[in-house]
């Protein structure tokens, strides 16, 4: 998820290999980095006593190790970061509360929750701020994020509900276009010619939910009245979604989303 976000950043144009550091545990992964244009790749900062060093180039630290591994990249960062850091937490279910706790009081935290199509200037983030936070670090996290994607300012008790909404929601939707070619394939479509068509649609749905105002706010339409466009009667719409009702779809979708936020919410 991290490598995704410096490419977004990259890609996008909202920062620059050369105003960039980071620090990673594997040599696959600095190369990785390295190849990406990242000029100052830290390896194992944390264990081999280089936080110091990695706290000092930058102003706006991220941080996307796994939550487990969080307690440890706190503890050897808490001594060098000040008042001039902005720390940015991805790891799912992490609270601002234990960020700040780990960090020491007064640090700018916020906790950000941002999902995969962020690599292709797609994402869907939704970020909450720290008690020491301000309305210039939540300028800076929304900027950031807006370059790969659509940002949402939250209130923190949100955190675990856009988990499972927006940070795991890639996956469904990829079931989805998975199953809905597998349908095109049974019903006589070419593979590539069923995929193509099954994720150009859902995205193109997407983008008709989404809308754009005149200023490039969001100008949301309820997918229901969209479905109702589409459905003529006695036509194919309505007896696909007859059999979609019939299967329990939308309790599954919102069985599953409620799953994974109770996950995220665990791991706090
Ligand atoms: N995957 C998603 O879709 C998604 C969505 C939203 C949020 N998140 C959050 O993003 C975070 C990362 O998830 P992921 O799936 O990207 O995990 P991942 O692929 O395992 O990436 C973790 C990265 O952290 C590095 N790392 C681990 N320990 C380190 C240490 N002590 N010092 C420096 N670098 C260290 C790893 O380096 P090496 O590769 O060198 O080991 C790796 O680059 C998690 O907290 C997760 O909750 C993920």
């Amino acid at each position: 998820m991290g490598e995704a976000m410096i490419r977004g950043f990259l890609e996008s144009g909202v920062s620059h290999p050369s105003r960039l550091s980071a620090s990673v545990r594997s040599s696959a992964r600095a190369t990785a980095l390295s190849r990406l244009g990242v000029t100052r790749v830290f390896q194992d900062a944390v264990k081999s006593g280089g936080a110091a060093a990695l706290a000092a180039s930058a102003r706006v630290i991220f941080l996307g190790v796994k939550p487990q591994g969080l307690p440890e990249v706190l503890a050897a960062l808490a001594p060098h970061v000040g008042p001039q850091h902005l720390v940015v937490s991805i790891a799912a279910g992490v609270r601002l509360a234990t960020l700040e706790a780990g960090l020491g009081a007064g640090v700018r935290v916020a906790r950000v929750m941002p999902n995969t199509p962020m690599l292709v200037g797609q994402g869907a983030s939704a970020y909450a701020l720290g008690s020491a936070a301000g309305e210039r670090d939540a300028a800076l996290v929304h900027a950031l994020l807006s370059g790969v994607g659509m940002a949402l300012h939250v209130d923190e008790r949100c955190m675990d509900a856009v988990t499972g909404v927006s940070g795991s929601g890639p996956a469904y939707a990829y079931m989805m276009i998975e199953a809905m070619a597998d349908g095109g394939v049974q019903a006589g479509l070419p593979r590539a010619t069923a995929l193509a068509l099954a994720a150009k649609t859902v995205a193109g749905a997407a983008a008709m939910v989404l809308g754009e105002g005149a200023d490039g706010a969001l100008d949301l339409t309820h997918p229901g009245v969209l479905k109702d466009r589409v459905g003529s009667p006695g036509g194919t719409t309505i007896a696909a979604i007859a059999e979609l009702e019939n299967s329990g779809v939308r309790g599954a979708f919102m069985r599953a989303v409620r799953a994974a936020a109770e996950r995220s919410a665990a791991m706090g």
